[in-house]
């Protein structure tokens, strides 16, 4: 169990995760659209759009459960996410999602060292951010 040393600590983090968890949301819906349209176009890049889905999929489930664990109540906001059809566009909007996530998590790492289990779980989803990034910008150099 992850102790909060005040209920204005509770808040930010609360605040966070819920931001946090809304945003992975955006990147499952975004990555899933780009994995279908990719699919008759790019096999690869298909699989690729899947297996981040898969692994934003398990992210929204570390911040839900962090809220509830937390006493709060996972709270789903509307995603906006890019429908396109076309290759350069879907990757550049999936590289902008993912250079915001690393930016996100950093900063809650740096914020929220006095919570040394969060700062595990976020440096480990930070990591998976990092290594989609790293292969969005390889496909996005091929096109
Ligand atoms: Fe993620
Ligand atoms: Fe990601």
């Amino acid at each position: 169990m992850i102790k909060l040393k005040d209920e204005k600590d509770r808040e930010i983090i609360l605040k966070h995760l819920q931001i946090d968890m809304n945003e992975e949301f955006k990147a499952v819906l975004q990555y899933i659209c780009h994995r279908i349209s990719a699919k008759s176009i790019d096999n690869g890049l298909a699989e690729a759009f899947k297996s981040a889905s898969l692994d934003e999929m398990a992210h929204i489930l570390f911040f839900s459960d962090l809220i509830t664990k937390y006493g709060g109540t996972p709270e789903f906001s509307t995603w906006d996410i890019d429908k396109s059809n076309d290759i350069k566009v879907m990757l550049e909007k999936d590289i902008e999602l993912e250079q915001a996530a690393v930016k996100r998590y950093e900063k809650q790492i740096e914020d929220l060292q006095d919570y040394p289990e969060l700062v595990t779980i976020l440096t480990s989803v930070l990591n998976d951010e990092e290594d989609h990034e790293v292969v969005f910008l390889e496909y996005l150099k091929k096109q």
